[in-house]
């Protein structure tokens, strides 16, 4: 056992294995609904966290970029549309979310323009210095050994890649942490079972984001894996956080 999250799927406490497997579980039940409830739960906010992290990435074309846990693609997209034609790779460990994810593709008129990949962030299936810009956004909390998949993404990225994970993270004003917490613990569960017919996965989405290392826990954990010059940045009083790292 290499870390404490490891052993947590949520509060129950399990196997490394078991939580991979009710991870996968998780997202196959939630696919379809997954976009429609990412607005729903964060009044669409998710959207201004993920433009936040692009604007940090500012993408351009030449350069290739790895998607992790890219799901249902809402990353890669906003990187197809500012760098145009790209290298652009989505790898999740769950093909129903990349299936939702090829259909929106295509919505949008790209047929071609992205490779999906079903793999695991923790042994991802690339090249060793392949990568210049690799991004996890709402991922990392899932994967069962944090630290394998930092290390993971530490060596597919070139040296000068850059790495940048969005999260959620903890609220340091007691007073909005108090509110946020009564939000997700009485309400998100509740929007989950009305929308989605699926309250325990709601719940296992809020329990674990109680358990994902805070933002300076993970940033040591960052320079450990090998990154560098590690930048932190809270969006919405710390809800969420963007780790940017330089490999070099
Ligand atoms: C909350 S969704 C995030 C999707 C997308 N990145 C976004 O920001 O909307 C989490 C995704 O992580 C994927 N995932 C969980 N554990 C993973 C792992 N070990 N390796 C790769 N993907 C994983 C899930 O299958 C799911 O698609």
């Amino acid at each position: 056992m290499q870390n404490p999250e490891s052993q947590w799927f949520g509060t129950r406490k399990v196997t490394a294995k078991e939580k991979t497997g009710r991870v996968i579980d998780v997202f196959d039940s939630v696919a379809d609904s997954y976009d429609l409830m990412n607005d729903l739960m964060s009044a669409g906010v998710h959207r201004l966290w993920k433009d936040q992290m692009i604007r940090q990435i500012r993408p351009r074309p030449g350069l290739s970029y790895l998607d992790v846990a890219g799901g249902t693609g809402d990353i890669a997209f906003r990187i197809r549309r500012k760098a145009g034609p790209a290298r652009i790779t989505l790898c999740d460990l769950n093909a129903e979310m990349l299936r939702v994810g090829r259909d929106r593709a295509v919505n949008h008129g790209w047929i071609d323009d992205f490779e999906w990949v079903v793999g695991n962030a923790e042994a991802l299936p690339m090249d060793s210095e392949s990568v210049d810009v690799y991004t996890i956004s709402f991922g990392l909390r899932n994967v069962t050994h944090i630290d394998d998949a930092l290390r993971e993404a530490w060596r597919v990225l070139k040296p000068g890649g850059r790495f940048f994970c969005l999260e959620f993270s903890r609220v340091d004003e007691p007073f909005l942490a108090k509110i946020y917490d009564a939000y997700s613990f009485r309400i998100i569960p509740r929007i989950g079972q009305v929308v989605a017919k699926d309250r325990d996965s709601y719940q296992y989405l809020v329990e674990s984001i109680r358990k994902f290392p805070p933002q300076k826990a993970l940033e040591k954990r960052l320079y450990q894996a090998g990154f560098d010059r590690v930048k932190i940045t809270n969006l919405s009083f710390g809800i969420a956080a963007i780790h940017e790292a330089w490999k070099l």
